[in-house]
């Protein structure tokens, strides 16, 4: 898919379709009202007859209009002009994708971008309609034998700005939303692919692939024998029941200066959670193929920050493994010592997430990293506490806090800060061992993030409890690419600020 910024008026545009907006009740856009006047009130006469209502949802689209000359103009809803805010933008403009997606025109120029849209600029509606755009248009057909694509589908969108003196920013707007769309989609197409063939060489392998096509990026595989070394008997703990074996995937990317600390980031990639031999039950198990989404993003984020070219340094690291039920398997009860030399008493075979974070956090100590965020579906109860539409964030720093919470407000991948207090620590309190891996039915999100902090000591750092956002259930079940935009937002936030 092609997107081109443009600063011109609709009546000029020869195109296959022009696209732009009706509003709640019955009240035509600025573009639209050029191309009314132009065609002697051809759009008023029809929303008049109360064709098209203008509610978000709604389209209409018209043919051989008098005196234009594009073949088509699509008429879009977009809701009260006074309540356009940031999702209902969204909503519009998928709209507008999926439409133009069926309708055949495959190429459009969309007026819908130069909406006002509450407390945004221009440059925030361009990146926007790249990333929703390329959002609603995303498939994943590839393991099916008849693939069910559009005849004519979309393939080139130009976006419309105002003003030419935006121009400018909107082309880097358009680089950035395609950056962060080809992030998003590699973290689908990962979180979608099942088990079988999503493994933890899998993993290593796509990350191996983005560093053959981006020289700034470097990648590492630890293998078994090497995790052995570094005393992470913790990770491998998880790993023993499964025939797979456990990858530590280590990329660097180097865009900053040769001493600047890195970021880190840290993504779970558990290719398969069954629980372990604290089996989980049979129904929906298959959605824990999306339990190396965390992993998924990292790989998704320094994809995107690749393609940017950002001017900092930033080191991602996965651990991936299965957690399976084996004769090997570890076994409620059994203690381990991780690569902190903290021992840990293994409660619960499924609460491996943390085990696998852990000794991956403690190897980031070697890189002195700037800031370090771990990314994980960790917890079933973020789920009940926040939804599909906050991730979890916690965290030691509250200046990182706020940072991420900021990259979420703006880049529409939103999080939700949950207490990391004291008082919570006394739940892992094991008789047998420094501490045991779960703590109890209260607070399950707050305590894996305890867990979590006993290894991030020596750094300033967040969590980022994906388990809600990562991928949707039921009938649009799929992988949601998130959160690569949030974590590039906050690295191209805080190149903005160096
Ligand atoms: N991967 C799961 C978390 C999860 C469960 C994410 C359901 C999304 C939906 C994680 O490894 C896990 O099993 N966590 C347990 C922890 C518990 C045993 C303390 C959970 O949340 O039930
Ligand atoms: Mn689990
Ligand atoms: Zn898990």
């Amino acid at each position: 898919m092609e997107f081109t910024a443009k600063s011109g008026n609709p009546e000029k545009q020869r195109t296959a379709c022009v696209v732009v907006g009706v509003f709640e009740p019955r009240r035509i856009s600025p573009a639209a009202e050029r191309l009314d006047q132009l065609s002697d009130g051809f759009i008023s006469n029809l929303i008049r007859r109360g064709d098209m209502e203008g509610k978000i949802g709604q389209t209409l689209l018209l043919h051989n209009v008098p005196n234009t000359l594009c073949d088509r103009i699509l008429l879009v809803g977009c809701g009260r002009e006074r309540e356009l805010h940031d999702s209902q933008y969204r909503q519009i403009i998928a709209k507008t994708a999926t439409t133009l997606n069926e309708i055949g025109a495959m190429e459009a120029v969309c007026y819908l971008t130069e909406l006002h849209v509450k407390g945004r600029d221009s440059h925030w509606n361009v990146r926007q309609a790249v990333e929703t755009i390329a959002d609603s248009l995303y498939t994943f057909e590839q393991l099916k034998s008849k693939k069910d694509t559009a005849r004519r589908p979309l393939r080139k969108m130009t976006l419309s700005v105002a003003s030419r003196r935006d121009l400018t920013d909107s082309e880097a707007a358009v680089k950035e939303g395609l950056a962060i769309a080809h992030g998003v989609q590699l973290a689908k197409d990962l979180g979608n692919l099942p088990g079988n063939i999503c493994t933890p060489t899998y993993l290593a392998e796509t990350a191996l692939s983005l560093s053959k096509e981006h020289n700034s990026v470097a990648t590492e595989i630890l293998e078994i024998a090497d995790m052995e070394k570094l005393g992470m008997g913790s990770l491998l703990s998880v790993a023993r029941g499964s025939r797979q074996p456990a990858k530590l995937i280590v990329m660097e990317y180097k865009g900053g200066k040769a001493g600047d600390k890195p970021f880190a980031l840290v993504g779970k990639g558990l290719t398969f959670d069954s629980g372990g031999i604290s089996l989980k039950p049979g129904a929906g198990m298959d959605e824990m193929k999306y339990d190396m989404c965390g992993g998924a993003s990292v790989l998704g984020t320094m994809k995107a920050i690749a393609e940017l070219e950002l001017p900092i340094n930033v080191v991602g690291v996965i651990p991936a493994t299965e957690n399976m039920p084996g004769g090997n398997a570890s076994k409620p009860g059994d203690v381990v010592t991780s690569m902190s030399g903290q021992t840990i008493e293994i409660l619960n075979t499924d609460a491996e997430g943390r085990l696998i974070l852990c000794d991956a956090l403690t190897y980031v100590e070697k890189y002195e990293p700037e800031t370090v965020i771990d990314i994980a579906t960790l917890t079933g109860a973020c789920v009940i506490a926040l939804g599909k539409h906050a991730s979890g964030l916690l965290g030691n720093h509250s200046p990182l806090i706020h940072d991420l919470l900021n990259a979420g407000k703006s880049s529409g991948d939103r999080a939700w800060e949950l207490p990391l207090w004291e008082e919570y620590q006394d739940q892992l309190k094991s008789p047998f061992a420094d501490f045991a891996n779960i703590g109890g039915k209260e607070a399950g999100t707050i305590t894996a993030a305890c867990f979590l902090s006993r290894f991030t000591k020596k750094f300033l750092w967040a969590h980022l409890d994906i388990a809600g956002t990562a991928w949707r259930s039921g009938d649009k079940k799929g992988a949601t690419g998130r959160p690569v935009p949030l974590l590039t937002q906050y690295l191209l936030d805080r190149c903005a600020s160096n």
